[in-house]
């Protein structure tokens, strides 16, 4: 299969079984956004649920905010976004299109019609809007364009609120918003997308070791989400490419089928952000030290190490890591490879034959008993129970469970036992509902 191939079959599964849909689609979309349908919608949870888990939830130095995404437009003076975040943009002399100039093989030629292209400008990606019945300017409010600005202007709060000692961070997803010059690969580069974000404070002299830390976090959460470690790589981005406050910068880049590109970032970010906002709000954003094991200085501004993770990048790592196709003889079995632990539907029951009371009332009350497990159990008793296993292959169900003659007891030492089918391997076996209880409870922890 090649690569093209490959993320036209994710893009149509996605959109046939309810994981991803193009935004707006009934008025034609809306470029650079997408909805996440009703298994999409789990997945994503799951994996924010993960990453919730690790990165905030397991350590004893982490606190979670929750920021408003409109915030005062000064913030985004101070950060250095107004003045500073864009990207190079051409426009075409002749059909007027525009494009991101650092994305085009021949930088003098419009890819769409060979027209001369003109003068590269900057174009700032932040979306403007008003806030209140006034239209000019001084009511211009922006759409964040990372979560990490409601972090920072948090940080007098958490500290006065909680007393954390250093190092401790501060942990938050959310929507961002970028006008980008040109979405595109699915939900790679969109206009509209949702971050993981963590802003670590450590005493300048801790950053290093910080660093290494969530580093290696990092991959460990790539591993938890089931990312072949040999598709995930690092790149040490050079000087000039890294943004106006980062002294630091790994991308992790992943295999996507459409070429190796940046799934997420882990930046140095100095005591840029916080020197700024002290400065331009005039509110001392300083940490008052009294642990000699973090540095001699009584008062000082922390510096900080962001692990930054796109969730819609993830989800398309996750997606295209998992995609299978198994061909059976001349039939092709698709299925996703999910992690238990992020699969949407974690099991499905079923009764032999729908139309056997009997074997009905048994099955929902196997599906009762999982559902104390986990509360995503399916319920499928429509067609044969080939294709019903084919379609929970197909959105990533680890376990299908069925219930037939033998639970009842028609072979009386099978009584009370089920078939369980394994998604990756359709392997098959007889255990009690307790035993297939510890299974999924085993899978998913
Ligand atoms: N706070 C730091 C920051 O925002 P970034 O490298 O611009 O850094 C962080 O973005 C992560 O957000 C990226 O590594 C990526 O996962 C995700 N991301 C950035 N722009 C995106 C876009 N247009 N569409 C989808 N995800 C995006």
């Amino acid at each position: 299969m090649n690569d093209q191939n490959l993320m036209e079959k994710i893009v149509s599964l996605a959109k046939r079984r309810g994981f991803v849909f193009p935004g707006s689609e009934i008025y034609g979309g809306l470029a650079g956004t997408f909805d996440y349908g009703p298994l999409g919608v789990l997945l994503k949870e799951n994996v924010e649920r993960l990453w919730l888990t690790m990165f905030r939830d397991d350590r004893d130095d982490m606190y979670g905010v929750d920021a408003a995404i409109l915030m005062n437009p000064k913030i985004w003076e101070a950060s250095g976004h107004v003045a500073g975040f864009s990207d190079p943009l051409v426009e075409c002399e002749k059909c007027k299109k525009r494009f991101r100039a650092d994305h085009l093989e021949d930088a003098g030629k419009c890819p769409e019609c060979g027209g001369a292209l003109g003068e590269v400008r900057q174009f700032n990606m932040m979306f403007k809007t008003h806030a209140g019945a006034t239209e000019d300017e001084s009511a211009t409010v922006y759409l964040r364009p990372e979560t990490a600005g409601g972090i920072f202007t948090n940080f007098k709060n958490v500290v006065d609120s909680q007393h954390p000692k250093l190092p401790f961070g501060i942990a938050q997803i959310g929507k961002a918003f970028r006008n980008e010059i040109a979405p595109r690969d699915f939900i790679f580069r969109l206009r509209e997308l949702s971050q993981m974000e963590v802003e670590y404070f450590v005493s300048p002299a801790a950053w290093e070791q910080a660093f290494e830390e969530w580093r290696k976090l990092m991959h460990l959460f790539a591993e938890a989400l089931g990312l072949p470690q040999e598709h995930v790589h690092e790149l040490e981005v050079p000087a000039e490419d890294r943004a106006h406050y980062s002294k630091r910068t790994i991308d992790f880049e992943f295999d996507y089928p459409f070429g190796r590109k940046e799934l997420w970032g882990l930046a140095y970010r100095t005591d840029f952000d916080l020197a700024a906002h002290a400065n331009a709000s005039g509110v001392e954003l300083a940490y008052l030290n009294e642990d000699p094991q973090v540095g001699e200085e009584k008062k000082f501004i922390p510096h900080v190490i962001e692990p930054s993770l796109g969730v819609d990048r993830t989800i398309l790592a996750v997606l295209a890591s998992a995609y299978r196709e198994d061909d059976m003889g001349g039939e092709v079995r698709t299925y996703l490879a999910l992690a238990p632990k992020i699969a949407p539907v974690k099991a499905m029951v079923s009764p032999l034959l729908k139309n056997k009371p009997e074997l009905v009332e048994k099955a929902h009350e196997v599906r009762a008993e999982l559902k104390k497990v986990h509360p995503a159990i399916a319920w499928d008793d429509n067609g044969n129970i080939g294709k019903r296993y084919r379609r929970q292959d197909e959105i990533g169900t680890p376990f299908c469970v069925t219930v037939d003659f033998d639970t009842l007891g028609e072979t009386p030492e099978l009584k009370d036992t089920v078939t369980l089918r394994h998604r990756d391997s359709g392997e098959q076996e007889r255990l009690t509902v307790a035993e297939v209880a510890a299974r999924i409870r085993a899978a998913i922890e």
